[in-house]
């Protein structure tokens, strides 16, 4: 069994698809490694690739706004992405480039062991609960996956294009709250 820190360290290192190419630092994720909810992502943008750490642009942003609505903040949380490095202008990663890089979510998820996950958007829910999710059609409806209760919603950077997806987003993070409470 790999720790976190071995986990990252095989990331720093890693050339599996060509996404290594045009990253500037790895994104191996953060926050804390007891937590009883884990947030995942899609991949770095920006910003992210720059600093190497999780959500630190708008969208991360948005995201503590929300979490602290609900009263968590990143000590209480762990996030982490589909792909741990930064697709170049910021486009959806390829099939080839995420399933090369599950694997180290995988043992992030593992490692971490949460009670409760976090999707935020489509290419999160879709590798995580299953290839055919429809974020629009399906989110906001806890998905039981083995132990961990999976809860997809919008991704804050589609919130931040389309005010209409505030109010349901506020829905979902309510619930994980609930959730979070009950499982205490
Ligand atoms: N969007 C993501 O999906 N992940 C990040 O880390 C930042 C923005
Ligand atoms: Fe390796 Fe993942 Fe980066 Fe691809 S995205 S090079 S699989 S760490």
């Amino acid at each position: 069994m790999y720790d976190l820190n071995e986990v990252k360290n095989y990331c720093l290192v890693c050339k599996k698809c060509r996404l290594h190419e045009t990253r500037t630092n790895i994104v191996f994720g953060e926050g804390n490694k007891d937590a009883d909810i884990m947030f995942i992502g899609e991949g770095p943008g920006y910003n992210e690739d720059k600093q190497g750490k999780p959500f630190v642009g708008a969208a991360g942003h948005l995201l503590d706004k929300i979490l602290a609505a609900i009263n968590l903040n990143r000590n209480d949380i762990y996030i982490a992405n589909i792909v741990k490095c930064r697709p170049p202008s910021n486009r959806n990663p390829l099939p080839e480039e995420m399933s090369s890089c599950i694997e180290y979510l995988r043992w992030q998820v593992k490692l971490i062991n949460p009670k409760i996950i976090v999707c935020l958007g489509a290419v999160s829910a879709r590798n995580i609960i299953s290839p055919d999710f429809r974020i629009t059609k399906d989110r906001g409806q806890w998905i039981n996956k083995g132990k961990f209760y999976i809860m997809p919603t919008y991704h804050p950077a589609a919130v931040l294009r389309d005010d209409n997806k505030k109010r349901p987003v506020w829905e979902d993070f309510k619930k994980i709250r609930e959730k979070y409470d009950e499982l205490k």
